[in-house]
């Protein structure tokens, strides 16, 4: 039998807890609230409606955020502005304790007041209020018809993880800065509050630096191949024009940080090293062990041995002035270094690897790039930034204070626990966003495999094999979206949702809240919301066979 998520619904709404009086609507909101409580009544905005924030300048911000986001569907002359007695009052609180980023809602007939410690937990419970209006709110056009209400209710709210990320990769496809902020705006609605910026790898370069110009000059361009499969790419050949690519400016860097610091938004850079990087060796390719020559791949190449060469000083010079240049720019305290699928070919036939190993005294090649991390590390320390890496960089030893981000399953998190490191989850199987999603005879062209809606819902971030100790060294998880496949925002957007839906409740809601059934009913209310957005999101789960 064919059952739809409609008729699922349908069969288990019954057993569900109500938090309504019977026959009035569930507040649906995702991620689940750590606690809601439904009264009679609802709170009706009005066409001068009037926003207060107190407690903090910075509330501010907050408060103009939430005008600016439902003025252009109700076409209301909301204003914003300090004071107490606002129909919408933001406060900053704080002389209570709170957790981090959380918030507490009241609505009542008369007014709505949401208080918190910090302007972040301000900022996710506008992102209820926001799910407790109708979802055409959220639109970007005049909605007539509609009654603008809320149904009064309170609720306490905190997210169960610190880091709540979601990645994108910028490199094997450029998305502009418009759709940068998008992304942004999209993972601010799920209460995410990291944004993993993949800037770098072998198909594109795509953050200016001005002391390396060539980066963007040579790396962010290659032939244009997207008319051939991503796998079966020729290279570059003698005569041919670079001409397809991208990157963003320092200037439109900044923007896309201040963007996402309104939103209580953390952009986690990546700058890979050592592998993953022909677009950097296309432009320097004295970096390299062999000297190059190299161009930019406009497909895949595999497996990846052109990297950096870990015996020349000069290499961690130039990474050093990246980073520098990198650190300038992002605030972010963790700045990502890459470190995954590093081939060592090279490296065992290098002269100046070799050296290098003989010098320092190390075993092996893993060994030797166990030493690039920890001196990238040092590196990164003494400029106040922590170091965070693909789970590869567990090989050969572990940088004293690095946090790993286990992607090629839950092993590398785990070890990294256990040997008093942090760790972000990952994890292909739940959390790879570039997988099907569904059927491949009706899906886009993606990765081989499947990874349905509900399979991410089922995502566990924290081992049961950890003890409560090291579990709490899994700081998070977040979603990765490669985009080998994925040529565009509408593309991307497809990929993302409503996978990103599932997740944000693994990562902010308390574990015993989580119910799949539950979840599909308050995600229809959700996907009118995208609708309203006008945001291309996958339908796949609507449709499955169990
Ligand atoms: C990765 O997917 N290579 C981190
Ligand atoms: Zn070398």
């Amino acid at each position: 039998m064919k059952l739809s998520i409609i008729s699922l619904v349908m069969a288990t709404t019954a057993l569900l807890t109500s938090c309504r009086p019977a026959g009035a609507d569930e507040p649906a909101i995702i991620p689940q609230p750590v606690d809601i409580a439904c009264h009679n009544g609802v709170f009706v905005l009005k066409p001068k409606g009037h926003i207060t924030w107190s407690g903090n300048s910075e509330a501010a911000g907050v408060a103009e955020y939430l005008a600016q986001l439902l003025r252009p569907a109700t076409g209301y002359e909301l204003s914003a502005g300090e004071g107490t007695d606002g129909d919408i009052s933001l406060i900053i609180d704080t002389s209570l304790v709170w957790k981090p980023e959380e918030y507490i809602l009241e609505v009542a007939k008369r007014r709505v007041t949401l208080t918190a410690g910090t302007p972040a937990g301000l900022f996710r419970g506008v992102q209820t209020v926001r799910q407790l209006l109708p979802p055409e709110a959220s639109g970007n056009t005049v909605v007539s018809g509609i009654r603008w209400a809320m149904p009064c209710v309170t609720v306490t709210d905190y997210p169960r993880l610190e880091w709540r990320g979601m990645h994108l990769d910028v490199s094997r496809h450029f998305f502009d800065v418009g759709f940068i902020k998008r992304y942004i705006d999209i993972i601010a609605m799920h209460k995410m509050n990291v944004f993993h910026w993949h800037l770098v790898d072998d198909q594109g370069w795509r953050i200016e630096i001005k002391k390396y110009p060539r980066l963007t000059g040579i790396g962010a361009w290659r032939v244009d191949r997207e008319d051939q499969p991503w796998r079966s790419r020729q290279p570059q050949q003698p005569g041919e024009k670079a001409t397809y690519g991208g990157y963003y400016t320092q200037e439109e860097i900044k923007e896309v940080v201040a963007y996402a610091a309104e939103r209580y938004i953390t952009v986690v850079p990546e700058i890979e090293m050592p592998a993953h990087v022909s677009s950097a060796l296309a432009a320097y390719p004295e970096y390299s062990c062999t000297g190059g020559p190299f161009s930019v791949p406009p497909g895949s190449i595999w497996p990846i041995t052109d990297i950096y060469c870990a015996g020349k000083d000069e290499t961690f010079t130039f990474l050093e002035d990246v980073l520098s240049e990198v650190m300038s720019l992002f605030p972010s305290e963790y700045i990502h270094i890459g470190g995954d699928e590093a081939n060592k070919t090279e490296w065992r036939k290098c002269p100046h690897c070799q050296q290098r190993i003989r010098k320092e005294k190390l075993k092996d090649e893993d060994e030797l790039q166990s030493y690039f991390v920890r001196r990238i590390e040092q590196f990164l320390n003494s400029r106040g930034r922590r170091l965070i890496g693909w789970d590869e960089i567990l090989q050969g030893g572990l940088a004293p204070e690095a946090t790993v981000m286990s992607w090629r399953g839950f092993e590398g998190g785990v070890a990294s626990a256990r040997s008093g490191h942090n760790a972000v989850m990952t994890p292909v199987s739940h959390c790879y966003f570039n997988i099907y999603q569904g059927d491949p005879a009706t899906e886009p062209l993606s990765y081989r495999g499947l990874l349905t809606l509900e399979k991410v819902y089922s995502f566990e971030p924290v081992p049961a094999e950890l003890t409560p100790g090291q579990g709490s060294l899994i700081i998070g998880a977040q979603g990765c979206l490669w985009t080998e496949f994925v040529t565009d925002g509408r593309g991307a957007e497809y990929m993302l949702l409503p996978r990103l839906t599932a997740l944000s409740e693994v990562v902010w809601s308390p574990p015993e809240k989580r119910n799949w059934e539950d979840f599909s009913k308050r995600l229809l209310m959700m996907t009118k919301r995208f609708d309203s957005m006008g945001l291309n999101y996958s339908k796949a789960s609507f449709n499955r066979e169990n």
